[in-house]
């Protein structure tokens, strides 16, 4: 199994991170990306990726940041991506959830790390939150792939998907309490798509209420199996291979 995407550098893990990676290991978790969204998130998944084979890191500043950052961060996630465990850029993307007012400064931050990714030849995760159709207007144009992690729209916005070979789609525990996300998932692309945690958020049926952690990435390669109408093997050999054709982990 291959946790694409958790936060094993959020607070939340800091009491007990080791015990984290011990149970996902033990579990059958093969690969954890750690994904970063600022500047020390993204310096603590490197760091994190430095102590265990099993761990690769992501770096990059969320559209949170778009009012915050400066040039020079930029330049440090552009200098981060040098380091052999680095293996994409994000989460990067488009926020419109808290309003209107900084869609500019989001746009302008968005690209410029589409532009490090262009650079380095890396993968962008990409984080979407009531802002697909912006974000696919500006991804399609760039001959570079990308993910829609957590994905969280349902069967027409799948279809779009479906027209650009360069993007994949992530799966996280949404799609084992949202019908919507299961109906997408029926026609994701198999050979496009990936499974997540999202951890320490968006816990999966049956443990919803507790905090997320990799180890569960198996309830959601068990839903989107039963979606599929395949075996949980198969899913996960599938899912695998996907994950290593979207990011290099050599
Ligand atoms: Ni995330």
């Amino acid at each position: 199994m291959t946790d694409t995407h958790c936060h094993l550098n959020d607070d939340k893990f800091s009491m007990d991170v080791e015990e984290v990676i011990k149970r996902a290991i033990d579990g059958g978790v093969k690969r954890m990306v750690v994904v970063g969204y600022d500047k020390i998130s993204s310096e603590k998944a490197l760091e994190l990726s430095s102590k265990y084979d099993e761990i690769y890191a992501s770096v990059g500043l969320h559209p949170y940041e778009a009012e915050t950052y400066r040039s020079e961060d930029l330049k440090h996630i552009e200098s981060l991506c040098l380091e052999n465990k680095v293996v994409a850029i994000g989460e990067i993307g488009l926020d419109y959830y808290r309003g209107p007012e900084n869609r500019d400064k989001q746009k302008a931050l968005f690209i410029d790390q589409i532009e490090i990714a262009k650079m380095m030849r890396k993968p962008v995760i990409l984080h979407v939150r009531d802002a697909f159709k912006d974000t696919f207007d500006i991804v399609k144009n760039y001959d570079l792939k990308f993910v829609f992690h957590s994905f969280s729209f349902g069967p027409k916005e799948m279809k779009y998907i479906l027209t650009y070979e360069n993007l994949f789609v992530s799966f996280s525990g949404m799609i084992t309490f949202l019908k919507y996300v299961r109906d997408a998932a029926k026609i994701s692309p198999i050979n496009r798509t990936l499974v997540e945690t999202d951890s320490p958020y968006l816990t999966p049926h049956p443990l919803r209420g507790r905090r997320n952690e990799p180890s569960f990435v198996k309830y959601i390669l068990k839903t989107l199996s039963e979606v599929w109408g395949l075996d949980f093997e198969s899913c996960e050999r599938i899912t695998d291979e996907n994950a290593s054709r979207f990011m290099d982990f050599d």
